[in-house]
């Protein structure tokens, strides 16, 4: 499709979906008007990835309040999605998650973070802001079986329904949820702590965190797929090192970024 086109296809695509979401009061995927856009705006922006298309959709000023707006209305949906699919897979004789409509960007992003730490085995592995269908979790759980997981997040239902997946799928020994708040969040020595990409109060988390002997992974948002997801705050350089970063790539809607406390790579890069 010529670029003139794609242009104005996400333009619609964006405005329609912000028109509709700011005026439902479901955003649950019981409403198949909510379900339609969202997947044809997910559809029209993994279109729209080279750079130039990408540079014109966030500089347009004809679209800065669906810039601004759309990833809060997006997240609330995100929320109510993984809600309705988290009861739905519990509800199942045999619950497979792979139903799950974006299971194969998860494994993708899975895959993709697992690379940036490859060098690495931590004992404990946390996500902060996991939410209902900690996807992210039980794939890590599988992939790194020598690992504990922590789930957290002060959604209660959220954490009531994660953890009778966790229960459904076997995993409830090595997934462990805890309801809270990410910035009471104290990890133990050696472990990865990852960002979900909703998760709020970003800042004052990594200020927590930076005393703490742990690596991060910071799940980001670059190019259209603003408009689905903020871009995250980053912690400061000061107090983590980005040591690796996933590339944008049409399987996955958000990047990641790993970092390790400043102070221990300035020690290993001294040693090296
Ligand atoms: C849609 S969900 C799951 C994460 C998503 N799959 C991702 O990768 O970002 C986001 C969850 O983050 C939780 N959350 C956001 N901020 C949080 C915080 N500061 N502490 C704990 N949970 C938080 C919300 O309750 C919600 O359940």
């Amino acid at each position: 499709m010529p670029t003139a086109m794609l242009k104005q296809e996400a333009i619609s695509a964006i405005r329609a979906s912000y028109q509709l979401l700011r005026t439902e009061k479901n955003l649950s995927p019981l409403n198949d008007r909510v379900t339609h856009s969202l997947t044809h705006l997910v559809r029209t922006l993994t279109r729209c990835q080279s750079p130039e298309l990408a540079k014109f959709l966030l500089d347009a000023p004809e679209l800065a309040v669906e810039r601004e707006h759309l990833p809060i209305l997006c997240g609330i949906a995100e929320c109510e999605m993984e809600k309705f699919w988290a009861r739905h897979l519990i509800g199942r004789p045999v619950c497979d998650l792979a139903e799950f409509w974006y299971f194969p960007e998860y494994t993708e992003l899975c895959q993709a973070e697992l690379d940036l730490f490859k060098t690495r085995t931590f004992e404990r592995i946390s996500f902060l802001g996991a939410g209902a269908l900690p996807l992210t979790a039980f794939l890590l759980a599988h992939h790194c079986p020598q690992s504990e997981i922590i789930c957290v997040d002060f959604d209660e239902e959220a954490c009531a329904l994660a953890e009778k997946l966790g229960r459904k799928i076997g995993l409830k020994d090595q997934v462990k949820v805890q309801r809270m708040d990410a910035l009471q969040y104290v990890p133990a020595q050696n472990e990865l702590v990852i960002c979900a990409s909703l998760l709020q109060g970003r800042e004052q988390v990594y200020q927590n965190l930076q005393a703490q002997d742990c690596a991060l992974i910071v799940r980001d948002s670059e190019g259209p797929y603003q408009y689905l997801y903020k871009a995250a705050e980053l912690p400061s350089v000061t107090s983590f090192r980005e040591i690796a970063k996933t590339q944008m790539d049409a399987r996955r809607i958000n990047t990641s970024r790993y970092f390790e406390r400043a102070t221990e790579w300035m020690d290993s890069a001294r040693a090296a």
